[in-house]
């Protein structure tokens, strides 16, 4: 029997201390995320690089959100960030043996910790052990015709909890803002909160007005993207003012641009909302500036990973030769 439809890639994955095919990896339906959505995840872009290593992108900071996040909801930390990191190389290296992931792929390191398996009632249970999941499969990144277009994007009232700094598995409330976004045929929706910009379905906003760029401010309305913290560094390269402030309806309309920004996006122009063009209805500079920047970042880290590697294979070989 095959849990999953025949369409679907077959990935192995890593289930509380195993490998084993996507198909085969089962948890037990009192997990606690199943039943109650009880667990946090993350989401952390693995790019290819030249001689078939991969570049963790912003890892230590993906790990630091995910430390946070179970430190928040009282779940013991499963590993230290030694212990992820190897254990996201394992699931890579099983996948490239296995064939399903080529040397030359970007790839997508999905996490999740539930609180575990135990008798249903809402408080927490003593005892129990953290389910773990890892998935790595390929990552598609935004076309080159939605960079040079931009997307579509509705905005709805945010009816989200108010804990979305928590990056959660129960993204009920996102999941019916990213249908929304499908049923009018847009890319994301843009979510308002009394009357303010809080952040995507599955990405955060940005707003550009006179050359500068704003968000809104880190807090518990939004997640705070492993983006944000890079394209504040990124602005400050690029010479953009950037200012995190509560943002209204009024001024989200009348922006110059609006940027989407997720581990799966990078950054995105949003030329169209509600149907009406965003600014000039084309991709901006600061977008462009941006994305650009981005790109850069992505070499820079590769470039470390790599020197630091040959740090590691230089040392070992001095040893040996010692
Ligand atoms: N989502 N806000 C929300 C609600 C998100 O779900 C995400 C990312 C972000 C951007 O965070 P980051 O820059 O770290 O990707 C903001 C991921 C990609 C997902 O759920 O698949």
């Amino acid at each position: 029997m095959t849990a999953l439809p025949d369409v679907l890639p077959d990935p192995i994955v890593y289930l509380n201390g195993e490998l084993v095919p996507l198909s085969e990896a089962r948890v037990p339906v009192l997990d606690r995320g199943f039943i109650f959505g009880d667990g946090i995840y993350e989401v952390a872009p693995l790019y290819a690089q030249a001689g078939g290593r991969r570049t963790a992108f912003r890892f230590r900071q993906h790990l630091a959100r995910l430390a946070r996040s179970v430190g928040k909801i009282g779940i013991a930390n499963p590993f230290d960030d030694a212990g992820w990191r190897a254990l996201i190389e394992r699931v890579v290296a099983a996948n490239e043996a296995d064939g399903g992931l080529r040397d030359d792929q970007d790839a997508i390191a999905y996490i999740q910790v539930t609180r575990g398996v135990a008798k249903r009632v809402h408080a927490f249970p003593a005892g129990i052990q953290p389910t773990v999941f890892v998935m790595v499969t390929p990552l598609n990144l935004p076309d080159a015709a939605q960079r040079a277009h931009g997307v579509r994007c509705v905005t709805a009232e945010d009816r989200r909890w108010l804990n979305c700094d928590i990056k959660s598995v129960s993204l009920l409330g996102n999941v019916l803002m990213a249908q929304y976004a499908a049923e009018n045929d847009a890319f994301e929706t843009i979510q308002l909160r009394d009357g303010m910009l809080t952040e995507g379905s599955s990405s955060n906003v940005w707003v550009v007005k006179g050359g500068v760029l704003s968000a809104p401010p880190r807090s518990h309305k939004i997640l705070e993207g492993i983006r944000y913290g890079l394209i504040e560094e990124l602005t400050a390269e690029c010479g953009i003012r950037f200012d995190a402030r509560d943002i209204t309806e009024a001024e989200l309309r009348a922006a110059d641009e609006i940027i989407v920004s997720s581990a799966t996006k990078e950054v995105l122009p949003v030329t169209q909302l509600d149907g009406q063009p965003v600014g000039e209805g084309k991709p901006g500079e600061v977008f462009a500036a941006l994305y650009s920047a981005y790109q850069r970042a992505k070499a820079h880290e590769a470039l470390e990973a790599q020197e630091a590697q040959q740090g590691v294979e230089n040392e070992s070989r001095e040893r040996v030769t010692a």
